[in-house]
């Protein structure tokens, strides 16, 4: 969309909304709602690509938060399956030391850009262990688990069977060595990894072997799970549209069987659950990791007294959302609710998939620099914030790609972060400090600014609620543009000469950082941590989206002014991309 447009947008919005209802007379109705996030795996670093899904769902949790919703955010590491195992192997530890060590990590990053989960656990659990048991051996006696013979590539080395990415070999249309079994760097062919010619196994360099296995599937080209997921996917979940097409083309017309069985377990050796009634195979990984969202639910209900069983039955009345990448679309409108349905458990409400990150416009590259850890951010000075709030203008409810363009984080940081919302506290705190003892004038709360501040509550509220952070932004910049502009025109250090004008002064400061005090609140979703440094600032307790209606006092003294936020230097990007080649 045009910038022309999103403006013409936005005012229609605000024009609309102005008309109707204020926002504290608006009907309130309490949600219940459970987020997650997806589970990140347990064999490497959280990198900024990661940072969008956590930060886009951390703002959505911290809005419904602030709105009074009843909503639990939980998440856990992704701990199984066979690349885990082999670099535990390889670092010469147990899965388990490997595990419980980047979790330490992950939490750390995490922690450190402000994502609230309310439980962040792992899938290595006894919770998860007994949930995907159960699960299975419901799926199993609805009939919808079958048992199959397959031929799989074995390494006669390694004595193991291979996944297909630890195989290699020459392309088959244009030789080039070192391919991957799925297609071919050189020239793009795409093939199975029967076709590679010369294929060794990268674990052992041997030549892999066809062996016969047994492996389970569950059902899905089951005509009850064909209907259910056609009826899922397209009358009852109000999925993205785009999710709706893929699906469409996944699920197939009726009569047109599209789906294909699913096979959801490994041989030995495999990190991971044991199939209860299938010693020596274990469950794939992503069976059990979708079930590690409930196992750290459950986690977290039995440390809070809550009712789980009331959150997870078919009838319940509670929401339950899931904020994905679009790459795993398929295994959480798919997989997920299929099993989910035919264990007796209720469904997603909803699942939310968010596009790539590009660096640049490039996709995330080591030897450039751009596949930026978390933890780098942090150790090379960034504020986290900065990162939060140029993410969060970048994000909407659709799953395209977003840009992280380095200049342009610059200056939209200092722009819209330093130079238009900061500022304006800067601006009037020190007159009303040095010459009112830090009082605002009650009689200023009712200014028309003010009014026209708090009546884009709405359409905020309105922005956040459906993702669309990039427009909510937008909206509040405008504002501050607004409140900028009152400044200049109203010229409080010129005030500041005049005895007499002292009441004016004392006026336009105050109707200033009352602006303040509305935008802080808009942005609160975003900037946490801010936003607790500007209530402290403010002398205000916590505040909730419901006080945008309830103005500074002078009862209540504002304190100094005390620097909120730092600009980012040019020169701690090219110390960022150092820090990662
Ligand atoms: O794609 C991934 O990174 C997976 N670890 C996500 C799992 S999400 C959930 F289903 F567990
Ligand atoms: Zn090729």
């Amino acid at each position: 969309m045009l910038d022309t447009d999103l403006d013409t947008d936005i005012s229609k919005v605000i024009e609309f909304r102005m008309s109707s209802l204020p926002p504290n007379q608006l009907p309130h109705v309490q949600r219940r709602m459970l987020v997650t996030s997806a589970l990140p795996y347990a064999n490497g670093q959280i990198h900024i690509g990661h940072l969008v899904e956590y930060i886009q769902t951390d703002i959505w949790v911290r809005f419904q938060r602030l709105r009074g919703h009843e909503i639990h955010y939980v998440c856990a590491d992704d701990t199984h399956g066979t690349p885990i195992m082999l670099r535990a192997e390889q670092e010469g530890i147990s899965p388990q030391e490997l595990i419980t060590t980047v979790w330490q990590e992950h939490k750390r990053d995490f922690d450190a850009f402000h994502v609230s989960f309310d439980n962040y656990y792992t899938t290595d659990s006894p919770e998860n262990q007994s949930l995907a048991s159960a699960i299975y051996l419901k799926l199993r006696d609805a009939g919808l688990i079958e048992k199959r013979t397959i031929q799989q590539a074995y390494d006669p080395v390694k004595e193991m069977f291979l996944p297909d990415r630890f195989i290699k070999g020459n392309c088959p249309k244009c030789d080039a060595a070192d391919q991957y079994g799925d297609s071919c760097e050189k020239c793009g062919a795409t093939y199975a990894p029967t076709d590679l010619k010369n294929p060794y196994s990268v674990l052992s360099g041997a030549t892999p072997i066809r062996k016969a296995t047994e492996h389970y599937f569950f059902k899905l080209s089951d005509h009850r799970c064909e209907t259910f997921l056609r009826a899922w996917t397209q009358v009852k979940t109000p999925l993205q549209a785009e999710a709706r097409n893929k699906m469409k083309e996944w699920v197939g017309e009726v009569g047109e069987s599209k789906l294909s069985d699913w096979d959801i377990s490994r041989d030995a050796p495999y990190f991971g659950f044991e199939i209860p009634d299938a010693p020596g195979k274990y469950f794939y990984v992503w069976l059990d990791a979708p079930i590690g969202y409930y196992a750290s639910f459950l986690n977290y209900c039995q440390q809070k007294g809550l009712n789980f069983e009331e959150w997870v039955k078919p009838d319940s009345t509670t929401e339950q959302y899931h904020f994905i990448g679009k790459d795993i679309l398929y295994f959480h409108t798919l997989f997920w609710p299929a099993t989910l349905h035919f264990s007796g458990y209720r469904t997603p409400t909803n699942v939310f998939a968010h596009g790539f990150l590009t660096v640049d416009g490039e996709k995330m590259s080591k030897s450039r620099g751009t596949l930026i850890s978390a933890h780098s951010v942090i150790t090379t000075g960034f504020n986290p914030e900065w990162l939060r709030y140029y993410f969060a203008t970048k994000l909407n409810a659709s799953m395209e790609d977003l840009d992280l363009n380095l200049q342009d984080f610059v200056a939209r940081v200092n722009s819209d972060l330093i130079g238009k919302y900061v500022n304006i506290a800067s601006r009037s705190a020190g007159f009303l400090i040095k010459q009112f003892a830090g009082q605002v004038a009650d009689a200023a709360m009712s200014h028309p600014l003010l009014n026209q501040i708090r009546a884009a509550s709405e359409p905020i509220t309105m922005l956040y609620e459906t993702r669309e952070f990039a427009k909510a932004l937008r909206l509040v910049m405008e504002l501050a543009d607004q409140v900028n502009a009152f400044v200049d025109e109203q010229k409080p250090w010129e005030l500041a000469k005049d005895p007499a004008r002292q009441a004016e002064l004392q006026t336009v400061c105050s109707i200033t950082l009352e602006a303040f005090r509305a935008l802080s609140l808009y942005l609160k979703p975003v900037l946490p941590q801010l936003a607790i440094g500007v209530e402290q600032f403010l002398a205000l307790p916590p505040q909730q989206w419901q006080d945008i209606t309830v103005p500074l006092s002078s009862k209540n003294p504002i304190r100094p002014y005390q620097h909120l936020m730092g600009r980012v230097e040019a020169s701690q990007i090219e110390a960022l991309i150092a820090a990662n080649q």
